[in-house]
């Protein structure tokens, strides 16, 4: 339930964006609603490669083994944590403790059922879009770790960005990779069929304090605290922690809580294992892989004429 406090607060909250905005404040802010902030340096954008011709990135289908892990310890990556025994490998979308990452994707028509809008706040109006929607059963669980965090500690939380589709993915993966290049897309972006937020089950969120922006600062707000610490009984779990990127194969994102059921999540929140560590699959890509490898088709038409926007000349 939304509480009375927050129909009040929500308007003033919207004029607010809206008089910052109409001032300058936030056009490059809120077009990276989907996404992170801009990196801190500039990196240099991938070019269209047309020569030689662009070799599409394979991975292995869902059901066929990963390749053998390629990473080494090194002093600056803690190493890989072993679960005592892993589990089976789970690629059953009809389950909610399903993997999905790069080496894991989902297939391009994956739809999920029952999406639904989840009773929570979103600092938008249109709450039929795509990106307020969840599945019912990871709505509900949203819901209920909302109002919680105002019952139990006063926190307004703000659900950001939800379900996208395939399509919607390739346009954010995309931009970012026209954008800012290959380094940073990696870090914060998944290509399509490789994001979570095909799932249905995962949501980005924030708080007014950070202006409803996906940034890494949420983690210190208290908003951003007391998810980290009560997620878990609401069935959520931050599914990129801190120190975890050479096993997720992304950078810290204390915004983005993935559904797998309240058991799952209290073992890992538990044991501190990440989805990976718990199925015995760490990512196997090297960051220097990572930091070069457009996952999409940079020669496709449908790249060009977003990389065209981008670099005119
Ligand atoms: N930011 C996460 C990795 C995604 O794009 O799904
Ligand atoms: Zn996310």
């Amino acid at each position: 339930m939304k509480h009375l406090f927050h129909s009040f607060r929500l308007p003033f909250l919207l004029c607010a964006i809206g008089a910052a905005c109409f001032f300058g404040g936030c056009e490059k802010k809120a077009e990276l609603s989907e996404g992170p902030g801009k990196p801190p340096s500039a990196t240099v954008a991938v070019a269209p490669s047309v020569s030689p011709a662009i070799t599409p990135f394979v991975l292995p289908s869902p059901t066929e083994a990963p390749p053998p892990p390629t990473l080494t310890e090194s002093p600056t990556e803690p190493p890989v944590t072993k679960a005592p025994t892993p589990a089976l490998l789970n690629t059953d979308t009809s389950t909610v403790t399903y993997l999905v990452n790069r080496e894991y994707p989902l297939p391009e028509d994956f739809v999920p059922e029952n999406l639904i809008t989840p009773d929570v706040l979103f600092p938008f109006s249109d709450t039929s879009i795509d990106k307020a929607k969840m599945t019912l059963e990871a709505g509900k669980a949203l819901a209920l770790l909302f109002d919680a965090a105002y019952e139990e500690a006063g926190l307004t939380l703000y659900g950001v960005s939800a379900y996208r589709s395939y399509a919607r993915q390739y346009t954010i993966y995309a931009t970012n990779l026209a954008r800012y290049g290959a380094a940073h897309a990696n870090r914060y972006s998944a290509a399509p069929g490789r994001s979570e937020h095909q799932t249905g089950l995962t949501i980005d969120i924030s708080c007014a304090s950070e202006d409803f922006l996906l940034e890494s600062t949420f983690a210190d707000t208290p908003e951003g605290i007391w998810t980290a610490g009560n997620a878990h009984r609401f069935g959520f779990i931050l599914r990129y922690p801190e120190e975890k990127e050479h096993i997720t194969g992304y950078n810290y994102e204390p915004w983005h809580l993935r559904y797998v059921g309240t058991e799952l999540a209290a073992l890992l929140y538990e044991t501190g294992l990440t989805l990976e560590e718990y199925y015995g699959v760490p990512s196997t890509l090297t960051r220097e892989y990572l930091d070069t490898t457009p996952f999409i088709d940079t020669a496709a038409e449908s790249y060009l004429s977003i990389y065209t926007q981008y670099h005119p000349e």
